[in-house]
């Protein structure tokens, strides 16, 4: 008889920290989605463009359902908890896992920036990446002029890799590319501080 493996996705995952709850999407976030995914600010320094109509937003809502529905790795909705309010997004990108290493990535609503809630958020999944997920390395990267997300690395502890030049070409626009990472054994060692 052919045994699937479980996935660590379903039922997908719930991280609580101090003030969020990581949780999957629902579909009352739509409007906390069209929120923050509509701003220019955020969608600049990301791959994805801003959506225009609620309806953009739900193309995403939609598509990442069907990724919970199968068990696949999706995002995480950030949830304010005193708030009660979906502000952000936060997930790994992909997960090579011969290599054991995981990419981070995150959004956030502009009327939360500056609170340290993705250094937060971060720290959780930095956990379920190392404990649940069992990688050895966490990247993460950034526009080389995003100075606000290579603050929030630094922030979490990871190491600046260097700099990829022109590794991407974004919205016609080939862009220098900041890579950064942490391995198990130094987050370990940052949990022994925090
Ligand atoms: C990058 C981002 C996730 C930061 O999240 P955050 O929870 O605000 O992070 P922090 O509170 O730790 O702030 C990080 C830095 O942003 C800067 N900052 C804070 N408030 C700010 C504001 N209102 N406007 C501009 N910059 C601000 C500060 O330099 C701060 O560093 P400091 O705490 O040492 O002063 C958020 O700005 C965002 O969503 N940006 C757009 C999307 C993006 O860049 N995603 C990452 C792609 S790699």
């Amino acid at each position: 008889m052919l045994r699937r493996t479980p996935s660590l996705f379903k039922p997908f995952p719930i991280l609580e920290t101090e003030r969020l709850i990581l949780r999957r999407l629902q579909q009352t976030d739509l409007r906390d989605v069209f929120e923050y995914a509509s701003n220019e600010n955020i969608s600049r320094q990301v791959l994805w463009d801003a959506h225009q109509s609620l309806r953009e937003s739900q193309r995403f809502l939609d598509y990442t359902f069907e990724r919970y529905r199968r068990g696949e790795m999706a995002p995480f909705a950030i949830e304010h908890k005193t708030d009660r309010k979906m502000i952000g997004t936060i997930d790994f990108a992909w997960w090579e896992r011969g290599n054991g290493t995981v990419e981070i990535g995150f959004a956030l609503s502009e009327k939360y920036w500056g609170l340290g809630l993705i250094p937060e958020a971060a720290r959780a999944m930095h956990q379920f990446a190392f404990e649940k997920m069992g990688v050895t390395r966490i990247e993460a990267r950034c526009f080389a002029e995003n100075s606000q997300s290579i603050r929030v690395l630094e922030k979490m502890g990871m190491t600046y890799e260097g700099t990829l030049r022109q590794r991407l070409l974004v919205k016609g626009e080939r862009r220098n590319v900041h890579m950064y990472s942490i391995l198990h054994q130094e987050w370990k060692q940052q949990e022994q501080i925090y």
